[in-house]
């Protein structure tokens, strides 16, 4: 049995002003033992979050590959774990955009975070034209192809985000969702062994809201949500950590 995981993405916003949501995200947490969470912020957030947030896992958005060297503006997996980050985003969507990486980079880094104890999310999705063309299952596929035969869930956790509903207020329909997280998870099992994908995690990302998280979550492979806009409050992300545990 998966338990529910609830990922907080801050993406570039936050300053130490807002470390009072942090609290209040922190004692939700805390007070739904039946569900994971965590709050992914910027760098210079990770020490100073990690420091009020108890035992809610505070994690960063990227990580370079390797462990040290002549990267200038980059950041290690062991910088990271010393600042207090759990986990990391790879992978994310926008950073493909904006700092065209690869599914290979992300792959890269997934195993550089791994290798110094971090938790890794994935993020996978097609744009709205490969939806149109019918080409969704067959992007991620290509996506999380790198994934390693000795992944298992207690590093890994895939997140589907079609890059359209992100920030957008649109989602996907109830049954394209349930789709593509049944065929991503086929496709895990193909590329690891039933049992191993049976155990990794696949959260739904790209407008998650109070309004739309329990219908969501309670869909059929849907493991939890990774959640941007309505992290950056816990007025809004508290509903949803609430909605996971109900799921
Ligand atoms: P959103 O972002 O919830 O603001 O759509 C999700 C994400 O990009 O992780």
């Amino acid at each position: 049995m998966r338990r529910k995981f609830v990922a907080g993405n801050w993406k570039m916003n936050g300053l130490r002003a807002q470390l009072g949501e942090v609290e209040a995200i922190a004692a939700a947490a805390a007070a739904h033992p039946g569900v994971d969470v965590a709050l992914c912020v910027p760098f210079t957030l990770i020490a100073p979050a990690a420091e009020v947030a108890g035992a809610l896992p505070i994690g960063a958005q990227d990580v370079h590959a390797a462990e040290k060297g002549a990267h200038t503006g980059c950041i290690s997996a062991q910088m990271l774990v010393e600042a207090g980050a759990k986990l990391v985003i790879v992978g994310h969507s926008e950073r493909r955009a904006d700092q065209c990486e690869s599914s290979a980079d992300a792959w890269a880094k997934a195993k550089a975070a791994r290798a110094a104890g971090m938790h890794v999310i994935l993020c996978c999705g097609e744009t709205e034209a490969e939806r149109d063309a019918g080409q969704a299952e067959a992007v991620v596929a290509e996506q999380i192809a790198g994934i390693p035969a000795d992944a298992d869930g207690t590093w890994l956790t895939i997140a589907y985000e079609p890059r359209w509903a992100i920030g957008t207020g649109r989602t996907p329909s109830d049954a394209d969702i349930a789709a593509i997280h049944t065929a991503t998870r086929a496709r895990l099992a193909a590329l690891t062994s039933v049992e191993t994908a049976a155990g990794i995690r696949i959260l739904y990302g790209g407008s998650m809201a109070p309004d739309n998280a329990a219908t969501i979550l309670a869909l059929p492979d849907v493991d939890g949500g990774l959640v941007g806009g309505a992290s950056l409050v816990a007025a809004k992300f508290v509903p949803i950590i609430e909605a996971a545990d109900a799921a």
